[in-house]
């Protein structure tokens, strides 16, 4: 015989990620539950907080080497689909040159989630505005020499 309780946790589960699937669709559903890049890198060159409207804060990690991302992370604050955003945030930027980050924006974090309810869209623009801030602060550093 089922346990009420479990057979009770068990159907909020799967309310809960009835809903999920509704606001994530597959893919980002499948990012929801293992929210990948996850965590401070130990050892970024550059890192980028930004507070959005909605006062959740988006942190981005990135470890560079010859000009490229070889390493990326996220850290928020936020709900869910922020952390959806930052992972696909930091997966894209993996791999990008300094330059090529540039191309990473909220419509094209939104494309490789494949979906996201229109009051949640804003999360994705977070993100990307938080990747912007890493390039800006990256540019901005100041150059070493060995002379
Ligand atoms: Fe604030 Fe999503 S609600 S980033």
């Amino acid at each position: 015989m089922t346990d009420p309780l479990d057979a009770f946790i068990d159907s909020l589960q799967e309310k809960i990620f009835d809903e999920a699937r509704h606001t994530f669709g597959k893919s980002g559903f499948e990012r929801w539950r293992n929210p990948r890049y996850r965590g401070r890198l130990d050892n970024f060159d550059v890192h980028a907080r930004v507070t959005g409207d909605c006062g959740d804060t988006m942190e981005i990690f990135l470890k560079i080497d010859n000009d490229r991302v070889s390493e990326a992370s996220y850290m928020t604050d936020g709900c869910g689909t922020s952390n959806v955003c930052g992972s696909f945030a930091a997966e894209l930027a993996i791999d990008k040159t300094i330059d090529e980050l540039a191309d990473i924006t909220g419509e094209s974090i939104l494309a490789n989630l494949g979906h996201l309810a229109d009051d949640e869209q804003h999360c994705a623009f977070l993100a990307a505005g938080t990747v912007q801030e890493a390039v800006r602060i990256h540019m901005t550093k100041p150059v070493v020499s060995c002379q």
